[in-house]
């Protein structure tokens, strides 16, 4: 019985240790800005003046490598002073729009 047990545990581990760095893979946050409703407005049939996320990412290209400049732009992002208050960005958690932002500054693929 013991004998299976430890490589059961490996298993155990790793599926734990993948589950905690997923959020920070792009993917998840591209399913992330799904489940949120972002490619409502900033998908490929744009809705009124929402940039497409392509469009943005290039825009945001320029925080790569500059978190202090990422943290301001989340911050501006959740308290919607850059733009007319749009609820779909207020309403994130700081550590969801957090994610988004950085999806998008590292290209939002
Ligand atoms: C109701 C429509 C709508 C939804 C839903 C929406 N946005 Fe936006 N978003 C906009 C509009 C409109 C602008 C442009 C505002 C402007 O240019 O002043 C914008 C701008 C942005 C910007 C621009 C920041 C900058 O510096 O230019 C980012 C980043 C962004 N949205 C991310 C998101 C994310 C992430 C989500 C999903 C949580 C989301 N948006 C959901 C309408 C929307």
């Amino acid at each position: 019985m013991m004998r299976h047990a430890l490589p059961h545990r490996i298993t155990l581990a790793a599926m734990l240790l993948a589950a905690l760095t997923w959020p920070l893979a792009g993917q998840a946050s591209s399913q992330l800005a799904s489940d949120k409703g972002c490619y409502n407005c900033h998908g490929t049939a744009l809705s009124g003046e929402a940039p497409s996320f392509e469009r943005l990412a290039s825009k945001l290209a320029r925080y790569q490598g500059d978190p202090d400049g990422e943290q301001k732009l989340v911050t501006k992002f959740l308290t919607g002073e850059m733009f007319q208050h749009i609820d779909a960005h207020e309403q994130l958690t700081p550590e969801s729009a957090t994610a988004l932002i950085h999806w998008l500054v590292e290209g939002g693929k």
